[in-house]
C-alpha cells in the first residue's frame, strides 16, 4: 500500500479532494501525514477530522534552509512516505528534499504549464496574470516536482475556459472545481497503480 506524505499551507481543498477520492474510489494509497508550514492551516483541521497526523513545521524554526529540508525529508523517510504531495505549499523546497524524493514528489499548478508559472506565479496572483492577458482558456497542471520551480515532468493537465466576467476569484475557484479537485486525485491513483513512467523530462501513462 502506497504511504503518502502531504504538505499544506492553507485552506486544504486539494487535500480534501484527495482524501475523498482515497475512499471513494479505493486508490490503493494511505495518507500517513500532513505537514503544513502554517499553524493556522485549515487543512490540518481537514486531516485532524479524518484521524491523519496532522503537524506544522515551519522554516523559521530550523537554522537554514537546508536543515528544513532535511528535517521534512526526514519526518516522511520515517513513516515510509512512497509519495509527498504538495496540496497548496507556498514554501519553496530545496534540493536536498527534492533530491531525496526523485520523482515521487507531485505539485499542483493552477495553470496549463509552461504558461503562467514559475517564480512570482502561486495563489490568486496566477489568475490575475491569466485575465490580465485575456487567453480563453486556462487550467491546471499535475507535475513531478525538479529543482526548478514548476519545472518537472507534467503528469495531468486539464483545461477550464475563462468567462468575460470572471474575476479572479471566481476564475480561481472554477478551476480547483472543474481541473484540481479531479487531476489531482487522478494523477495520484496513477501513480499508486504504477502507471506513470517517467522517461527523460516527459512522463508515460500506462493506461
Ligand atoms: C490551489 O489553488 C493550488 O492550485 C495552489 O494553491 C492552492 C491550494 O489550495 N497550489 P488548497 O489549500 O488546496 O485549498
Amino acid at each position: 500500500m502506497l504511504k503518502i506524505g502531504v504538505l499544506v499551507s492553507g485552506g486544504g481543498t486539494n487535500l480534501q479532494a484527495i482524501m475523498d477520492a482515497i475512499d471513494a474510489q479505493g486508490i490503493p494509497a494511505e495518507i500517513v501525514s500532513v505537514v503544513s508550514s502554517n499553524p493556522n492551516a485549515y487543512a490540518l483541521e481537514r486531516a485532524k477530522n479524518k484521524g491523519i497526523e496532522a503537524v506544522t513545521m515551519r522554516k523559521r524554526d530550523y537554522a537554514d534552509a537546508k536543515a528544513y529540508d532535511l528535517a521534512l525529508a526526514e519526518h516522511f523517510k520515517s513513516r515510509g512516505v512512497g509519495l509527498v504531495v504538495l496540496a497548496g505549499f507556498m514554501t519553496i523546497l530545496g534540493e536536498d528534499f527534492v533530491n531525496a524524493f526523485e520523482n515521487k514528489i507531485m505539485n499542483i499548478h493552477p495553470a496549463l504549464i509552461p504558461s503562467f508559472c514559475g517564480d512570482g506565479f502561486y495563489g490568486l496572483h496566477v489568475h490575475e496574470a491569466v485575465l490580465e492577458k485575456g487567453v480563453k482558456l486556462t487550467g491546471a497542471t499535475v507535475h513531478f516536482v525538479s529543482p526548478i520551480t514548476d519545472g518537472g515532468p507534467i503528469i495531468l493537465q486539464k483545461a477550464v475556459e475563462v468567462m468575460d466576467d470572471d474575476t479572479p476569484e471566481i476564475l480561481q475557484k472554477r478551476v480547483m472545481e472543474q481541473a484540481e479537485w479531479k487531476i489531482f486525485p487522478e494523477a495520484i491513483r496513477l501513480f499508486a497503480e504504477g502507471k506513470l513512467e517517467v522517461v527523460g523530462n516527459k512522463v508515460r501513462i500506462k493506461r
